[in-house]
């Protein structure tokens, strides 16, 4: 059955809220186990054979079904109320048998059932009154509405197959992984996450690089939700925060653009020259104006307007001043290589048209605008903040804003590490993290976000190529995994462990076709194969966190949908 249609029948049938089934799922098995206690057996052994196979959902429903068609053969064999009667001695011991293997034999039907009332749709997250404010009038607002005080630390993704809760802690990660082929539910599962964090009082950024109607949507309806201030980045709507890739230091800076652009091979000489002529203009800017942008660095990358800048930084900045720097000479000094030596010549050329065509191109609006995000604050207070850059729009300079961001992040974790200050949590979301191309700049991220009180969320169509970032995410605690093809699902299956097996082979003489000798073989089998992998039905996923004790830490789990 459909989901939505699953849902209306559930709430005609049994009221409106999750809450609601829930209870009246846990008053069945209450008094299922008072009627006919054989069915505790027969749940704890179903439970066990289908939670150790990680049986999918159709082959359960067909052997419970199975098993509840032949139990109306031999229902009369039922006593209903044997313990009473046992204890009273009127019936055989016999008798008590007979009904506890029938009783037990309902009891898959039974599980299915109930698995199925809990398992939908999920719990409503606390709200509160009134639409929060959104764009740059959310920052007042932020201060006004204190965070919500968290239930319970844990992040409910879903449920797991025998209706076990499927429980995360981020607080505890650096790092997780989505990862699923289009369609499967990695949006949703983000979404899911994204509001648990704000439940507990997390800040959250998410940054979509596919500008999904889904994703922008259940922003908005979070932020609704949970009363939080919602920090808009959306070049297409008009009253939202401006991105400003030139905040920081000079080096920074210089780290930021420069290190986001990919240079390959012999073009390496050329990165080297573009990041000592940007921090050099960088900190001639900071000395005579105060602030960078990146109109003012292409323009400062031409010989002439170099020692311009350099003649103005140094009367801006007075004699007396700690500056050390002699911004003149230095400019002079670059000018004049860059007009003497062709490699750097052409390495300044090379970067005033890539910072040309970004400042110009597809994201000129957001980049101008003021005031622009400031990614401390966002980071420190509970608040959804949502950066929409599609990648259809400009495949480029996406690539290059979004590494860019990374870089901001990192450069709030550094800010924090160096501070004794608390560091509040922040959830950073990743959708469609393949979009930027393989950025090796979110390995220092995951490796140190932890301690920052950063967890990242990355999510991908397939697994990153480049070694070291496959392995900072699978190394990260938790993996979720939608349906995956290919190699894919090999590797993501080996990530998900593998359980000692003994298999048992007969040797048959074939002259005669007696058994004579059997062998005895210890082997391995996948906890979750790569077959089950690449069946997973939309919403439906493999989850491993390490935090959890062994039986609990590979699970098939169907992810509560949030209700937009
Ligand atoms: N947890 C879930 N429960 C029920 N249905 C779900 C769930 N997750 C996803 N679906 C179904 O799958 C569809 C696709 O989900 P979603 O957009 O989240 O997938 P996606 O992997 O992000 O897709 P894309 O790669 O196109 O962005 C949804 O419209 C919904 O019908
Ligand atoms: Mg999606």
């Amino acid at each position: 059955m459909k989901r939505t249609n699953k849902e209306a029948v559930l709430r005609l049938l049994f009221g409106k809220t999750a809450a609601n089934r829930r209870q009246l799922a846990d008053a069945l098995i209450v008094l299922g186990l008072l009627v006919v206690p054989g069915l505790m057996l027969g749940t704890l052994v179903s439970g066990r054979i289908w939670n150790g196979r990680q049986t999918p959902s159709s082959s359960r429903w067909g052997w419970s079904l199975l098993a509840a068609a032949v139990v109306a053969f031999v229902a009369p064999a039922v006593v209903w109320t044997w313990p009473g009667q046992l204890l009273s001695g009127g019936i055989s011991f016999g008798s008590v048998i007979g009904s506890g293997i029938v009783e037990a034999m309902m009891a898959p039907l039974t599980v299915q059932v109930i698995t199925w009332l809990r398992q939908s749709p999920a719990p409503a997250a606390p709200t509160r009154q009134g639409a929060p404010p959104v764009g740059p009038a959310a920052a007042s607002h932020a201060s006004q509405h204190p965070a919500p005080t968290p239930a319970s630390p844990l992040i409910h993704l879903g449920i797991d197959q025998v209706g076990r809760p499927a429980d995360l802690d981020l607080g505890g990660e650096a790092s997780a992984l989505v990862v699923g082929l289009p369609g499967t539910g990695k949006t949703t599962t983000l979404v899911r996450l994204a509001s648990e964090s704000l439940r507990l009082g997390w800040s959250v950024v998410v940054v979509d690089l596919k500008g999904s109607g889904l994703m922008n949507r259940s922003i908005h309806a979070l932020a609704e939700r949970h009363m939080v201030p919602l920090y808009l980045v959306d070049r297409s709507e008009p009253d939202t925060f401006g991105y400003d890739p030139c905040s920081g230091d000079p080096a920074q800076i210089a780290n930021k653009l420069i290190g986001s652009f990919s240079f390959a091979g012999v073009a390496n000489v050329y990165q080297q020259v573009a990041l000592d002529a940007v921090s050099q203009i960088a900190a001639a800017l900071q000395a005579r104006d105060g602030a960078v942008t990146l109109e003012k660095i292409v323009e400062a990358l031409q010989p002439d307007e170099m020692t311009k800048l350099g003649r103005a930084a140094s009367q801006a900045v007075p004699k007396d001043t700690n500056d050390p720097i002699d911004h003149m000479a230095r400019m002079a000094a670059l000018s004049k290589s860059a007009k003497e030596t062709r490699v750097i010549m052409e390495g300044h050329i090379g970067i005033q048209k890539r910072l040309a065509s970004l400042s110009n191109g597809t994201f000129r609006v957001l980049l101008r605008r003021k005031p622009a995000l400031a990614w401390e604050t966002v980071m420190a207070t509970p608040s959804l903040t949502y950066m929409s850059l599609p990648t259809l729009a400009s495949p480029t300079d996406v690539e290059l804003l979004g590494r860019v961001v990374i870089q901001d992040v990192k450069q709030v974790a550094e800010h924090r590490l160096r501070s004794v200050a608390e560091r509040p949590r922040c959830l950073v979301i990743v959708d469609e993290f393949a979009a930027l191309n393989e950025p090796e700049q979110i390995v220092d991220l995951i490796l140190q976000g932890r301690e920052a009180g950063i967890t990242v969320i990355a999510s991908t169509q397939y697994l990153p190529k480049t070694p070291a970032i496959l392995h900072a995410m699978l190394g990260a605690g938790v993996v979720v995994a939608h349906r995956v093809a290919g190699p894919d699902a090999d590797v993501l299956a080996g990530q998900f462990g593998t359980t000692s097996t003994v298999e048992v082979t007969p040797n048959i003489d074939y002259t005669t076709g007696e058994v004579t000798r059997g062998t005895v073989r210890r082997g391995q089998t996948y906890t979750i194969s790569p077959g089950q992998l690449r069946d997973l039905e939309p919403g439906h996923v493999a989850l491993r966190v390490v935090q959890w004790p062994l039986p609990l830490r590979h699970r098939l789990v169907s992810v509560y949908r949030e209700e937009i």
